[in-house]
């Protein structure tokens, strides 16, 4: 990497931020793009967001993405809110504007569709969903505007399911953890986004016969790349999406904002992201 001083900047702000793969992702773009540029991870402690957030625009830097513990800070932080955003209520991608504005948006909607599209056309209709957190949010988000008729929501916490059903309304559906495998009948797309099946969590306890053969079958979770429930989905036929290709669709709307090139995710980007650090 070479710079000049009129490098295009941008990073990533979180707590810890060791641990994350959007340095390695964003700097394979600036790279394959030859772009005069860099995305450096930001530690930045959970009270010192809003400093930070302000240096990084006096500095000069173009944007920055947002992760874990500031998700929520961030909204609070910025002039303008796009609607996706606003719908799952958290912002993950950050563009200073030339007039001085904070602009936050929320890519993980766009990631999570994209992701499927890459692999598999799915047609809409019943969704089932595991996990009511953060990514469920953008997961509904995501199928209500991809054509979802139902979303089946299942979470352990059975409340938490409810509170989005009562956010996006009657196309949500709450069922009872206990009822996740009777949930799947005439399902078209299954979607765990719990953190079970990751490595170090516990396993996805949960059976497959009532899903058609045609549903597509997808995990966020991509440590391991191939979890136990995709392993047991491709065992029967489902078309299978793993995780990994959310994180790099997520990204490519913040690439193209900060450094002015629409990025392509590649076979040869999953392997490089995927390989130890
Ligand atoms: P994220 O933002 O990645 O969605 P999160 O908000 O911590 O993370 O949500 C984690 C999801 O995994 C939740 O749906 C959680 O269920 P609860 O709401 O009941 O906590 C789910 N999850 C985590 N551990 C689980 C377990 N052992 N059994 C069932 N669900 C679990």
């Amino acid at each position: 990497m070479s710079l000049t001083g009129n490098a295009a900047l941008a990073g990533v702000m979180g707590w810890p931020i060791s641990h994350s793969r959007s340095p390695r992702l964003h700097g394979y773009w600036l790279e394959q793009y030859g772009i005069d540029g860099a995305y450096v991870p930001l530690a930045v402690a959970p009270d010192r967001f809003g400093d930070a957030l302000k240096g990084l625009q006096a500095a000069g830097f173009r944007g920055v993405n947002v992760t874990v513990p500031h998700k929520e800070a961030a909204f609070r932080a910025c002039d303008t809110i796009d609607p996706d955003a606003k719908r799952i209520g958290a912002i993950n991608t950050i563009l200073f504007g030339d007039d001085g504005s904070v602009q936050g948006s929320n890519t993980d909607a766009f990631g999570f569709i994209e992701n499927i599209r890459q692999t598999a056309d799915w047609p809409g209709g019943v969704a089932v969903v595991l996990g009511a957190g953060g990514a469920a949010r953008a997961i509904c988000v995501a199928l209500i505007d991809a054509g979802a008729t139902e979303i089946r929501l299942i979470n352990r916490t059975k409340s938490r399911a409810e509170d989005l059903s009562h956010e996006f309304g009657n196309i949500i559906r709450v069922y009872d953890w206990e009822n996740r495998s009777d949930a799947q009948i005439d399902a078209s797309l299954l979607v765990n986004s719990t953190s079970l099946g990751m490595t170090g969590q516990p396993p996805l306890d949960i059976d497959l016969d009532h899903l058609p053969a045609s549903a597509i079958v997808n995990d966020i979770v991509y440590a391991p790349l191939e979890t136990p429930l995709l392993a047991a989905a491709r065992k029967r036929g489902n078309i299978i999406v793993d995780g990994l290709g959310m994180l790099l669709h997520q990204a490519r709307p913040g690439f193209e904002a900060w450094f002015g090139t629409a990025p392509a995710v590649t076979d040869a980007l999953r392997n490089f992201v995927l390989e130890p650090k």
